[in-house]
């Protein structure tokens, strides 16, 4: 019996409701399965313990999450707690603490579901975004608080190894699917260099895979490209504030910010990887019942893959769009299904073996 040990952080707002959703299905496809199990041990790291204790992750607590073999992550984000000090809190201190370089974001129009765009079908991209440095490096900081001269910096930092290493993961990654086509997005007409580093580096790694095929796009530029030619991007590499703003979107024009995966990956496995939506806390419907729970199931496949369980991934990945196929949809795709009926939908599809 091969047993995988999950650390499940579900943390704020639809987390716990997505999270438990994916527990159910997880344990649904080891049942079935019968060759491996999970062992799942629950944080409570949230923003309501952070209100209670004055941290989001205690001391020690990271060589606690070092003993898993991955992380099953909700969204952190509270309106009682400011942004970037739940984020700062919670999420990045675990992507940065354990080198999660690699964040793959798939996005692709599942059967059944409409893209707002015309021509949506023809959606199907990997977004991989740098994880570990540049704009969100936490470099930077305020001086002369409070005068009129107060004065704040941001600093972004791309080192070489950084960014060499990302550009590597995303020519691998784009190596391994049918298309073979990687865009490199930057901004390196506007910011000399950092940018610029990007590309130059993104050139030396390119010398290495001679079978991909590469283009490179501006970051604006590239956003029309997504809207008005979908078919003609496949992977794509960007920074991690771009490929943050591009992975949104890229959710969106596949149906939904509900369906949209993520792995923070660390590919040398020297720490656990960490898995989860890409979609926040969304107060809006928290508590409601209606939370999409298809980002979190897509990305417990992508969980299942890097525990090496590919024929659960498959299974699982079959099971969500017979689901999305049957029109078994919550509010946000257009329909009037809870969690639970999506949940208990892709549940009996596993079980019924198909
Ligand atoms: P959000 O993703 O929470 O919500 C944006 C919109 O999408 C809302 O209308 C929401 O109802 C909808 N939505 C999101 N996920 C959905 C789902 N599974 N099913 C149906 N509808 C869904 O983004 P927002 O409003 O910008 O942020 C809310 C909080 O979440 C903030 O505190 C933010 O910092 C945090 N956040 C955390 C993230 C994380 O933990 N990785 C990522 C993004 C935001
Ligand atoms: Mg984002």
């Amino acid at each position: 019996m091969r047993i995988h040990k999950i650390a499940a952080i579900p943390a704020d707002g639809i987390g716990p409701e997505v999270i438990a959703a994916g527990l159910e299905v997880l344990n649904a496809l080891a049942s079935h399965d019968g060759g491996f199990k999970f062992d799942i041990e629950h944080f409570p790291w949230s923003s309501d313990y952070y209100l209670e204790h004055g941290y989001y992750i205690p001391e020690g607590g990271l060589e606690q999450l070092k003993a898993f073999d991955a992380i099953f992550f909700g969204a952190v984000g509270s309106q009682q707690v400011p942004d970037h000090v739940s984020l700062w809190g919670l999420r990045l201190p675990i992507a940065q603490g354990f080198d999660q370089y690699a964040n793959v974001r798939p996005a692709r129009v599942l059967p059944g579901v409409q893209s707002p765009l015309k021509g949506g079908e023809d959606i199907d991209w990997v977004i991989v975004r740098e994880n570990s440095e540049g704009e969100y490096a936490g470099n930077g900081g305020r001086t002369h608080r409070g005068l009129p001269i107060e004065t704040a910096t941001e600093t972004a930092v791309f080192t070489r190894a950084g960014v060499e290493r990302i550009h590597r993961f995303a020519f691998e990654l784009a190596q391994k699917r049918p298309a073979k086509h990687l865009t490199l997005v930057t901004k390196s007409n506007a910011q000399r260099f950092g940018m610029v580093m990007w590309d130059e580096i993104f050139y030396e790694v390119a010398a290495d895979f001679p079978d991909v095929k590469v283009d490179r796009e501006l970051v604006d530029a590239v956003t029309t490209r997504m809207v008005l030619k979908p078919k003609t991007l496949d992977v794509i590499v960007a920074t991690n504030l771009h490929a943050d703003i591009l992975s949104d979107l890229a959710a969106a024009l596949s149906g939904s910010l509900g369906i949209g995966p993520t792995a923070n990956l660390n590919p040398e496995r020297a720490f656990p990887s960490m898995f989860e939506p890409i979609h926040g806390s969304a107060f809006d419907i928290t508590g409601k019942g209606i939370a999409n729970p298809v980002a979190t199931f897509w990305t417990a496949a992508m969980m299942l893959e890097h525990l090496g369980e590919q024929g659960a991934a498959k299974r699982l990945m079959q099971a969500i769009e017979a689901v999305t196929a049957d029109k078994v949809h919550t509010p946000d795709l257009g329909g009037k299904a809870t969690t639970a009926d999506v949940t208990r939908a892709v549940c009996e599809f596993i079980r019924a073996g198909k």
